[in-house]
C-alpha cells in the first residue's frame, strides 16, 4: 500500500460481520443474494448446493465429507458500491460449536435473521447473548414475509421482551403471505412493491403530504391505507431511531423482507451497509494502550484454528482478523504469547472454497495462515518491535459433557499428547473430576467430541471411549466457598484448565434447588450465559 491515507480508505471501505439465526430462519438463503448483489456468484441456489453436498467438494477433512457439511465457518467476501464486505459464516445446526461463538469475537457488527412465522428462536437467542456481551451493532432482518407469519409490532415486542434490545423499524410491510404488496421503506419514504408488474416502478416515491405519488392503484387498497396510518402511530408512540443506540448495540434497525423472492434484500445491505461500522480501534496490552485500525503497524488474532484441510499435509490453518494496519505475505511478525518471530510466507483468503494466495489484506479482514503449530486460538501477533496483545477470548460455558478415557491403557502417552494438544487448540474444553481427577470434555456443539475422536484416532493414533454425561449446566463457584460434599451426581463437581472449580448441573431445577440449599453460595455463568 502506498501511504497511509490510502490504508485509512482501505479500511474504511470494510464490512466485517456475521449472520446468527436458528437453523431454517433463511441465513444460506440471505447469504446468497448478499454474494448475488455482490456479483460474486451468478444465479441463486449455488450456495444452498453446496450445502446440500451437491457442489464441488472440497479437500476438507474427511469427516465434512461424511456429513457433507461445513465443519468450521469459512469466510466470504465481495464488493458492493465502494464497501469490501467480509462475511464470516457461523455454522449452525449439528455444527454448532466453540467456534460459531468464537467467529462472534472477530465481527464489527451481526446480522440476526428470523423466521416471521417463528420469531425468536432457541440458536438465535443463544448468539445474540455474545453479540450483545460484544456491544456491537446488531441489525435484525424479519424473513418470509411471502408466508403468513406473526405481526409486525408483535415480532419487534418479542425483541425487547426476550432479548432486552430495543427494535426500530426501517420499514414496515404492507401486507404478508399471498396478501404481500410491499414494503414502506421509513428512512426512505418510498413503497416497494412486492412482485411490481411488467414496466411498473419497483419503488414508488411519497411525496412531502405523505401520498403515493402518481395514480396508484395500490392508494386505493384497504391494506395500504392501514399500514399507513399504523406507521404514523407507530412513528409517534415507538422508540425514535438512535444511531448511537446502534452502536453501542443497544438498538437494533429491523427490517422485513423475503430471501427466498429476493424481496427487501437489496434495500437491507444499503442500509446496513450504510449504518455498520468500518474496523474501529481497539484497546490492548490490559487496557494500555490503544491501537486504530489504520495504524501502519500490522496487528490480529486467531479465533480459529481448523485441523487437517487437507489430510495429505496434516496442515492447519489458524484464521486471523487482522485488527490493525496491513498484512503482507512474507513479512515478519512475532508472537504475542511467546516472543517468537515469525515469517508468514504461506497465508491463504478465503473465497467460497476456493483458496488464493493473498496479495493485500488490511483492518476488517480475515487472513488464513499455514501452521505448523505454532498458534493457539487468541493467539495475539504483530509487526514491528512493540508488543500489541488482544485481551483473550472468552471461555464459552460448554452445555454437552463425555467422561473420555483411552481404549488402549498401553497408549496412554499418545492419549495424553493428543488430548493436551486438541485442548490447548480449542476444540474442546477439558475438565477434571474434583475427586477422581477422570477426564472430562465439555462442548458447545456436538460436532466437537466427533471432530476431537476422529482426530485423536488420525492425528494421534489413540482411540477413545467416551461416555455421554449428558447436557448440563455448568457454573463456577468462588473456591473459598466450596464444600466438596456439596456435590452430588445431580450437580457434579468438577475443576477447569485452571483448576477453578465448577458446577455442572443435571438441569435448571436441579440448580434452583442448589440455590435454595445454599442461598449464600454464589455461582457463576461464561460469558455467552451471562
Ligand atoms: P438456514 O441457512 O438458516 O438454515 O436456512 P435456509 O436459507 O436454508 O432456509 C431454510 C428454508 O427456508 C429453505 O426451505 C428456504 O428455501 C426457506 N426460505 C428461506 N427464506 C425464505 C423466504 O423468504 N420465504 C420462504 N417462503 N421460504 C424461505 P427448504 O424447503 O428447507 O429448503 P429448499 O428445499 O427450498 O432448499
Amino acid at each position: 500500500m502506498k501511504n497511509l491515507d490510502n490504508l485509512q480508505q482501505q479500511v474504511n471501505r470494510r464490512r466485517t460481520f456475521a449472520i446468527i439465526s436458528h437453523p431454517d430462519a433463511g441465513k444460506t438463503t440471505i447469504t446468497e443474494q448478499l454474494l448475488l448483489q455482490g456479483g460474486v456468484i451468478r444465479k441463486a441456489g449455488t450456495v444452498k448446493a453446496k450445502k446440500s453436498g451437491s457442489f464441488a467438494t472440497s479437500d476438507w477433512m474427511e469427516i465434512e465429507k461424511q456429513r457433507g457439511i461445513s465443519v468450521t465457518s469459512s469466510v466470504l467476501q465481495f464488493d458492493y458500491e465502494g464497501k469490501h464486505v467480509n462475511i464470516l459464516d457461523t455454522p449452525g445446526h449439528e455444527d454448532f460449536s466453540e467456534d460459531t461463538y468464537r467467529t462472534l469475537m472477530a465481527v464489527d457488527a451481526a446480522v440476526m435473521v428470523i423466521d416471521s412465522a417463528k420469531g425468536i428462536e432457541p440458536q438465535t437467542k443463544k448468539l445474540f447473548k455474545v453479540v450483545k456481551q460484544r456491544g456491537i451493532p446488531i441489525f435484525t432482518f424479519i424473513n418470509k414475509l411471502d408466508r403468513d407469519g406473526r405481526e409486525p409490532l408483535d415480532l419487534i415486542t418479542e425483541l425487547e421482551e426476550l432479548l432486552n434490545i430495543e427494535g426500530y423499524p426501517m420499514n414496515w410491510p404492507i401486507g404478508m403471505g399471498k396478501g404481500l404488496r410491499g414494503l414502506y421503506d421509513i428512512g426512505e419514504n418510498h413503497v416497494e412493491l412486492y412482485r411490481p408488474e411488467e414496466g411498473q416502478n419497483r419503488f414508488l416515491k411519497l411525496d412531502s403530504d405523505g401520498e403515493l405519488e402518481g395514480n396508484q392503484p395500490l392508494k386505493e387498497e384497504s391494506i395500504y391505507q392501514q399500514t399507513m396510518e399504523d406507521v404514523s402511530l407507530l412513528l409517534e408512540a415507538g422508540n425514535q431511531f438512535n444511531e448511537e443506540k446502534v452502536l453501542d448495540g443497544k438498538q437494533t434497525p429491523v427490517f422485513f423482507g423475503s430471501a427466498l423472492t429476493n424481496f427487501g434484500v437489496e434495500s437491507f445491505l444499503n442500509q446496513f451497509l450504510q449504518y455498520a461500522p468500518a474496523p474501529e480501534s481497539s484497546e490492548v496490552n490490559n487496557g494500555e494502550k490503544t491501537i486504530a485500525a489504520s495504524d501502519e503497524t500490522f496487528s490480529g488474532f486467531v479465533f480459529k484454528i481448523q485441523a487437517n484441510m487437507n489430510p495429505a499435509h496434516r496442515d492447519r490453518i489458524a484464521f486471523v482478523r487482522i485488527k490493525s494496519g496491513e498484512f503482507r505475505k512474507g513479512m515478519d511478525i512475532t508472537l504475542a504469547r511467546t516472543g517468537q518471530k515469525i515469517r508468514l510466507n504461506n497465508a491463504t483468503e478465503f473465497m467460497s472454497s476456493e483458496r488464493e494466495q493473498v496479495e493485500t489484506s488490511v483492518a476488517g479482514d480475515i487472513v488464513g495462515l499455514y501452521d505448523t503449530g505454532n498458534f493457539q486460538i487468541g493467539d495475539s501477533i504483530y509487526s514491528g518491535k512493540d508488543k500489541i496483545e488482544y485481551p483473550e477470548l472468552p471461555e464459552f460455558t460448554p452445555e454437552l459433557f463425555m467422561q473420555v478415557t483411552s481404549k488402549n491403557v498401553m497408549k496412554q502417552k499418545s492419549f495424553h499428547k493428543g488430548m493436551k494438544q486438541l485442548v490447548q487448540e480449542g476444540a474442546v474444553q477439558l475438565y477434571r473430576n474434583y475427586q477422581t481427577n477422570e477426564y472430562i470434555l465439555g462442548a458447545v456443539g456436538q460436532l466437537q467430541f466427533e471432530v476431537f475422536s476422529y482426530r485423536m484416532k488420525n492425528e494421534y493414533n489413540s482411540e477413545v471411549v467416551m461416555t455421554p454425561i449428558g447436557s448440563r449446566t455448568a457454573r463456577w463457584i468462588n473456591p473459598e466457598q466450596l464444600d466438596t460434599s456439596m456435590s452430588s451426581s445431580r450437580n457434579l463437581l468438577v475443576k477447569d484448565k485452571f483448576d477453578q472449580p465448577l458446577f455442572l448441573f443435571e438441569n435448571d431445577f436441579a440448580m434452583r434447588w442448589f440455590h435454595g440449599k445454599y442461598p449464600d453460595v454464589e455461582l457463576e455463568a461464561g460469558f455467552n450465559e451471562k
